[in-house]
């Protein structure tokens, strides 16, 4: 289901407000946009998403869950388990979720997904999930500030990767994936998320707006959301919303 029809474009100005519009005006459950450049590409909390020709992976999807609008955030992790899978099979990298939305290898980020929704009263109309990975880039090709923070799975795994095949692993991946979230089998994709996460375990820094504190990310909610344990014992839900986590040495 995932993938057909499939729009293949050599530039837009983001995969995501392209499956937006075609949500909007009525497009199929499926419909996957995939460009080699992106002009307007857009990361969370209103960040750019770099996005030039020849060395990325940009990719849009349409899904219209059945879903109260609250719930939306936990297809992000169904995502995120979807593609940390396809870059294992065509790599043999294994990419580790770092919640809410980034995918990193070795401890560096080399994925970043960003699902927008559109809801009707209450519910969950349509989602775009924007995926865009650092495919081909050598490390001239980051931009220097992310350089400390950031990979390619070129220079991850010394390897080509094709991005069709790539692509084409993402799609079948998250049909599985969707189905199992579709037929309600959450606790499933709870449990695997919590075995790749990047974080649990971990102290984070939580920053939220001009917010900032610290915790042990303890475990993942049922609706995705992440508890964080403070010094005083007490665990605080934090949802995906404008909220930056980083993990701590
Ligand atoms: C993030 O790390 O903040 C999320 C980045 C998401 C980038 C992808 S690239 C394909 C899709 N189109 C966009 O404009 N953004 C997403």
């Amino acid at each position: 289901m995932i993938g057909r029809p499939l729009e293949v474009l050599g530039e837009i100005g983001s995969t995501n407000d392209r499956v937006m519009a075609a949500g909007r005006d009525g497009a199929p459950e499926g419909l996957a946009v995939i460009a080699d450049r992106q002009t307007a590409g857009r990361g969370r909390l209103g960040r750019p998403w770099v996005s030039p020709p020849g060395v990325g992976l940009y990719t849009s999807i349409l899904l219209r869950p059945r879903l109260p609008a609250g719930q939306a955030p936990l297809l992000t992790l169904v995502a995120g388990l979807a593609v940390a899978e396809a870059i294992e099979r065509v790599t043999g990298l294994a990419p580790r979720l770092k919640w809410p939305n980034d995918l990193l290898v070795n401890g560096k980020k080399v994925v970043g997904i960003l699902t927008e929704t559109a809801s009707l009263e209450g519910r969950v109309n349509y989602v775009a999930v924007g995926i865009g990975i650092n495919v081909r880039q050598e490390a001239q090709d980051l931009p220097e500030e992310l350089r400390a923070t950031a990979t390619s799975l070129r220079l991850a795994s010394g390897r080509e990767v094709p991005r069709g095949n790539l692509a084409a692993e993402i799609y079948n991946g998250l049909d599985g994936w969707y189905r199992e979230f579709s037929a309600g089998h959450l606790e499933t994709i709870l449990a695997r998320g919590r075995e790749r996460s990047a974080i649990l375990g971990s102290s984070v820094d939580v920053l939220a707006g001009d917010e900032r504190w610290s915790g042990l990310a303890v475990d993942l909610d049922a609706d995705g959301a992440l508890l964080v344990r403070k010094e005083n014992g007490t665990v605080r839900r934090v949802v995906a919303g404008d909220v930056s986590i980083r993990l701590r040495n």
